[in-house]
């Protein structure tokens, strides 16, 4: 009988990547993947541990595994990811349900670790940051991704340390990928079917392998015929140098929307979050990125209510928001991490904090409202991806990363679909495939 592995991914986009490289690899040693977790052998859970409660989150989730399989052979309980990473043996004494950890830095190690579970049925933690080897490994087992749009992650970890943050505890220090490494994966993935690749990193733009910067890779993922659109996430407005910038002069791929996470609008706040740059030399970058192609739209990272955040720090912020005219923008209130310099610095009352998200997050869902209606009987390109739920209809993104459901056909997925924007609500465009305009969406 073959093995079932079934796999809830919390967290950020390297989460979602590495989940799909875990079940590439146990392949390998016979585990298939569900959808449907009541038949899974094995039960992995990777987590995030980016704002409070995310340990909390992992206890609550095992609890609810422990009843589902009450009447049922326990499936192998593995917890993977930053919240592994950062508890490790803590999470095996304190809940005994738990078979394995393994930390972001070590899935090289998972089929290994699996077996000797197996075999000894020892309980056992890995979490050493080994990133040459884990990306090594995965390089050799093919990236199965079949998904017109996919993930690639090309760096990880941090070196910046901002005050507030864990992922250089979590992810480790700074690491790139070898280029060739990367483009072989890129290749490998066009041939599969994929049109658009995403590629990742804590700090995507700080990518430098052998003097090979982010420019060099989106330049060279772009001569690969079959795909049709390159993004990137998460940059530091530190690291968008000007060869970065230049590639949206000529680049026919890289696609108009700059995720650019800043903070806060107050450099006082940026001084003391440690984020080692200043609004003046933000709004450098956004203009500069203007200047060159004025379509180019930014989204970003907000977190209200920083210690020391008065209502002047944030009226910089709400401004900036105007100022710049986010769109698809996230934003949370400031939760203590254990570990990190902030940790401990006296917090702002809740009630304040609520009150500025909530103002914060109403101009930002009118910014993406008046970004939507401005396209509104307007033609946009379309990547199409797949079915909406019905079957009835075909979902894919506009270049801004927008959802759009229109009247496609089986033959439009993954391609470039011209489609007129008729109806449009804060997340979504409805329209019609200039091709398909005698149906309409059902
Ligand atoms: N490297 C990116 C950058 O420089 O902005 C961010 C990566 S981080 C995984 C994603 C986002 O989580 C951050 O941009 C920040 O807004 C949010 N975040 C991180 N730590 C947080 C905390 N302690 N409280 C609230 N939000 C937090
Ligand atoms: Fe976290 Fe990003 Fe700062 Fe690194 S640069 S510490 S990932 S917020
Ligand atoms: Fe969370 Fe780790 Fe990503 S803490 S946001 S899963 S890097």
């Amino acid at each position: 009988m073959s093995k079932k592995i079934f796999i809830k991914t919390f967290g950020c986009q390297m989460n979602e990547y590495d989940s799909n490289r875990i079940y590439d690899t146990v392949k390998k040693i016979g585990y298939d993947k569900t959808e449907n977790y009541e038949e899974a052998n094995c039960y992995l859970l990777n987590t995030c541990h980016i704002r409070d409660k995310a340990k909390e989150k992992v206890y609550h989730e095992i609890g609810r595994v422990k009843k589902i399989f009450r009447t049922k052979q326990k499936p192998l309980v593995i917890i993977a990811g930053c919240v592994a990473q950062a508890e490790n043996q803590e999470m095996l004494k304190r809940e005994p349900y738990i078979d394995l950890l393994i930390g972001p830095q070590s899935y090289h190690k998972i089929n290994d670790t699996i077996l000797d579970y197996i075999k000894k049925k020892k309980k056992s933690e890995k979490t050493e940051f080994d990133p040459v080897s884990k990306f090594k490994y995965l390089s050799k087992i093919k990236n199965e991704s079949k998904k017109i749009s996919s993930f690639l992650t090309i760096q990880e970890g941090c070196d910046k340390f901002c005050h507030f943050c864990v992922v250089p505890y979590t992810r480790g220090p700074e690491y790139s990928r070898p280029f060739n490494q990367i483009i072989n994966e890129a290749k490998y993935l066009a041939n599969n079917g994929v049109k658009e690749i995403i590629l990742l990193g804590q700090n995507v733009n700080a990518y430098n392998n052998e003097n090979n910067k982010l420019s060099n890779l989106i330049l060279e993922i772009e001569k690969i015929p079959e795909i049709e659109r390159i993004r990137y996430t998460t940059s530091h407005p530190r690291d968008m140098t000007n060869d970065l910038i230049e590639v949206y002069k000529n680049s026919q791929k890289l696609m108009p929307l700059v995720h650019l996470p800043v903070q806060s609008g107050s450099d006082k706040i940026l001084g003391l979050m440690n984020r080692k740059h200043s609004i003046k030399e933000y709004l450098k970058v956004v203009d500069q990125l203007k200047k060159i192609n004025p379509n180019i739209e930014f989204s970003s990272d907000f977190i209200i209510g920083y210690p020391g955040e008065n209502e002047q720090d944030f009226k910089s912020t709400f401004e900036l928001i105007k100022r710049v005219n986010f769109i698809n923008s996230y934003s949370f209130i400031f939760s203590p991490r254990p570990g990190t310099v902030a940790a401990d610095l006296k917090l702002i009352k809740k009630s304040i904090s609520m009150e500025r998200l909530e103002i914060i997050q109403n101009q930002l869902s009118k910014n993406q409202m008046k970004m939507n209606k401005s396209l509104e009987n307007k033609n946009i390109n379309v990547l199409a991806e797949n079915f909406t739920e019905n079957k009835k209809n075909v979902f894919g993104r506009s270049e801004y990363m927008t959802a759009v459901v229109f009247n496609g056909k089986k033959e439009d997925m993954g391609k470039i679909v011209s489609v007129k924007v008729n109806q449009v609500n804060r997340n979504t465009l409805i329209g019609s495939s200039i091709n398909n305009s005698n149906q309409k969406v059902a």
